[in-house]
């Protein structure tokens, strides 16, 4: 069995680890390594608290705990009945398990069923403190005081091993909190962030224009990079307007309630998330008209309005109804960003509606975008070649479980 003491992961969409390591390398940690869908890393607890508030592009943060070696599924509840789980959580509270498998061998009678093993384990939980104390903790699906998550693989020493981790967040990172409605098929608020550091966006040299905003996540995440906004900052505002309610899992484990030297850091690290809010809405206040929304809809325009409002930036955002193809540049310089619809409905007649939109908006910055910049984001890859540029870049990233292309066109 190992211990772990100062090693976390955070998951995010497949296709920014490298981006994600130079976020988590920035907060400090001491070794970064990248993996498929997260990077692994290493620091003293304040840098993951840093990662949990800064990070605009991690899902999840995890802390791991231990990893233990299993030949078969059973074997699991005896070697999990070692750990020393008083020291993880307390019988008064509630908990949550989730069993996860990864990279395991196709052909395997030893371990079949993740449900299997996530059962051996909460027994396990349970039957140790039933022997300590007499009693024993819940389980709880929705809010939990502590979240566990256990990840199955193979092994090193034996043939299969499975990790325990904290997860230290609850809510995923990427739900900032603006998002108050949506629109069919929204883009993940840290994949809209993903696609504008893979372009390159620099606030400071361009404009901004989102013409298919639906729900407005990119001109919102835009925003908050240009006023170097941490992306916590509605989640720490609420931290601190209500006590009562915990924003992130990690405030309920000894892990934390133990260390007052980390929570002290905590403190710390909150204070420079407002003022760093503070000093980034100031900046944003200079830059109106940079950052501009649309949409043909008129209830995404609605809903965009709404989120736009929610992340206190109705009056640096202007959000319009409009037709893509009548949006003209709003800088010297701007980089024209959009996700169009890729035929999500297949209803009758939509495939040629699309083609026609994919050609437009090709045509329309090849007359209108001369100098400027373009990058559309689709599931799509036959409609994408309806546009008919020659792409500069593209990138495979996920949405969800879509796998998309990030095109990137030079418009001379
Ligand atoms: C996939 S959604 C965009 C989702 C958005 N990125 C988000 O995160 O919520 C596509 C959007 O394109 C809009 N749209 C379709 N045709 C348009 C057109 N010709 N001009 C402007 N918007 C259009 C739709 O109304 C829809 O809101």
């Amino acid at each position: 069995m190992k211990k772990y003491s100062l090693e976390y992961f955070a998951s995010c969409p497949m296709g920014l680890e490298e981006l994600l390591s130079q976020e988590i390398l920035a907060a400090g940690a001491k070794k970064a390594v990248q993996v498929r869908g997260g990077v692994q890393f290493e620091g003293e607890p304040e840098v993951a608290l840093k990662v949990i508030l800064h990070t605009r592009l991690a899902s999840r943060v995890f802390k791991y705990l231990y990893t233990v070696d299993a030949i078969h599924e059973k074997d699991y509840y005896l070697e999990a009945t070692e750990i020393n789980w008083k020291e993880l959580m307390n019988f008064e509270q509630t908990f949550r398990l989730t069993t996860v498998f990864g990279d395991l061998p196709r052909e395997r009678d030893e371990f079949r069923n993740s449900q299997f093993v996530n059962l051996k384990l909460k027994d396990a939980i349970v039957d140790y403190f039933r022997h300590f104390d007499g009693t024993r903790p819940s389980v709880e699906k929705d809010f939990p005081d502590i979240s566990f998550l256990a990840r199955v693989e193979r092994g090193s020493e034996k043939p299969y091993q499975i990790t325990l981790m904290y997860d230290l967040c609850g809510d995923p990172l990427n739900q900032r909190g603006y998002r108050i409605a949506q629109t069919e098929a929204p883009v993940k608020e840290n994949v809209a962030a993903g696609m504008l550091k893979l372009a390159n966006w620099n606030p400071e040299t361009e404009g901004l224009i989102d013409a298919m905003c639906g729900s407005g996540t990119f001109v919102i995440e835009a925003a908050m990079m240009a006023g170097n906004i941490p992306p916590s900052f509605l989640k720490v505002q609420k931290h601190l307007s209500n006590r009562g309610f915990k924003m992130w899992t990690f405030i309920n484990y000894p892990w934390f309630t133990a260390d007052r030297d980390l929570q002290e850091k905590f403190r710390k690290l909150i204070e420079e998330v407002v003022q760093m809010t503070d000093d980034g809405m100031k900046k944003l206040a200079t830059m109106k008209g940079r950052i501009k929304g649309s949409d043909i809809d008129a209830y995404s325009v609605g809903v965009a309005t709404d989120n736009v409002q929610k992340a206190r930036m109705a009056s640096l955002i202007p959000i319009e109804k409009k037709d893509a193809l009548a949006s003209v540049p709003n800088a010297e310089k701007t980089l024209f960003i959009c996700n169009p619809p890729y035929g999500e409905r297949l209803e009758h007649g939509e495939d040629e509606r699309l083609r026609a939109l994919y050609k437009g908006l090709g045509d329309h910055w090849k007359n209108h975008f001369k100098g400027h910049r373009a990058a559309l984001f689709t599931g799509n890859l036959q409609m994408l070649k309806q546009v008919g540029l020659r792409a500069s870049k593209k990138t495979i990233l996920w949405n969800g479980d879509i796998e998309c292309r990030l095109a990137q066109y030079d418009l001379y």
